[in-house]
């Protein structure tokens, strides 16, 4: 057990979906995983264990914001040897080529957190996918007929900004969607030698102001599990 996982050894897989939503992990458990146990409830941040076309998978929640995603993977990392870890959750676009339901695959992730400044001194680190992963989700997506995106998002610290436009620089320079931990899960791969990948469905456009339906927000998700655990079982 670690401070904010009640698993014992062994019972978290080498891969893992981590979902911001506890909830997310438990439909996800219950309607994609065979034979799945649940491992953790610490502060309702769920967790399961079970399989996916005969491997083990296990899929947590891990809060928003990097402070909290910070916390679960370390732990996943450090103390119950994770070896993969795919982010699915969902992103505001900021461009306008990318609309609600689209399906990005983060291959970096600009930041403005201070996470990194305090890691890194002020020096400017370079949160980056694992190019395995990234290829094999990326086939898979292709594979199904859908139309992924790769390509830089931005790690945030702040969901409501003082500066309603602030998002526009980073569009500037090539940035495809906000999301709020993806900076942080690459680092700490990185740190330990593990894989890593984020996947976001689009859920708002910050230039539209479209958002998606609940109803909406539910099946793209469902594209992204298939593509997520395709590739976390590969
Ligand atoms: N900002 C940060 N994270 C998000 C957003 C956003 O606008 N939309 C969905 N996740």
């Amino acid at each position: 057990m670690s401070i904010h996982i009640a698993a014992k050894t062994g019972e978290i897989a080498g891969a893992i979906l981590l979902p911001g939503d506890p909830l997310r992990a438990k439909f996800i458990a219950e309607n994609f995983l065979q034979d799945a146990v649940q491992y953790t409830a610490v502060r309702n941040i769920l967790g399961f264990t079970g399989t996916y076309k005969g491997k083990r998978v296990s899929v947590q929640g891990t809060g928003m914001g990097i402070p909290s995603v910070s916390i679960y993977v370390n732990e996943l990392f450090r103390d119950y040897g994770v070896q993969r870890a795919i982010r699915i959750g969902t992103a505001g676009s900021i461009r306008e080529d990318l609309r609600i339901r689209d399906l990005v695959i983060a291959v970096s992730a600009c930041t403005d957190s201070g996470a990194n400044n305090i890691r890194f001194g002020g020096r400017n680190y370079a949160p980056t996918a694992s190019f395995n992963l990234l290829k094999t989700a990326w086939d898979t997506a292709v594979s199904k007929g859908w139309q992924p995106r790769a390509g830089s998002v931005v790690s945030s610290d702040m969901f409501y900004t003082e500066d309603p436009d602030e998002w526009k620089l980073w569009a500037k320079f090539g940035c495809l969607a906000l999301e709020m931990e993806c900076a942080e899960l690459y680092t700490l791969a990185a740190k330990y030698g593990r894989e890593a990948l984020g996947l976001l469905t689009i859920s708002d456009s910050l230039i539209t102001q479209e958002q998606t339906t609940a109803g909406e927000r539910q099946s793209t998700f469902t594209q992204m599990i298939e593509v997520a655990l395709e590739t976390a079982v590969s």
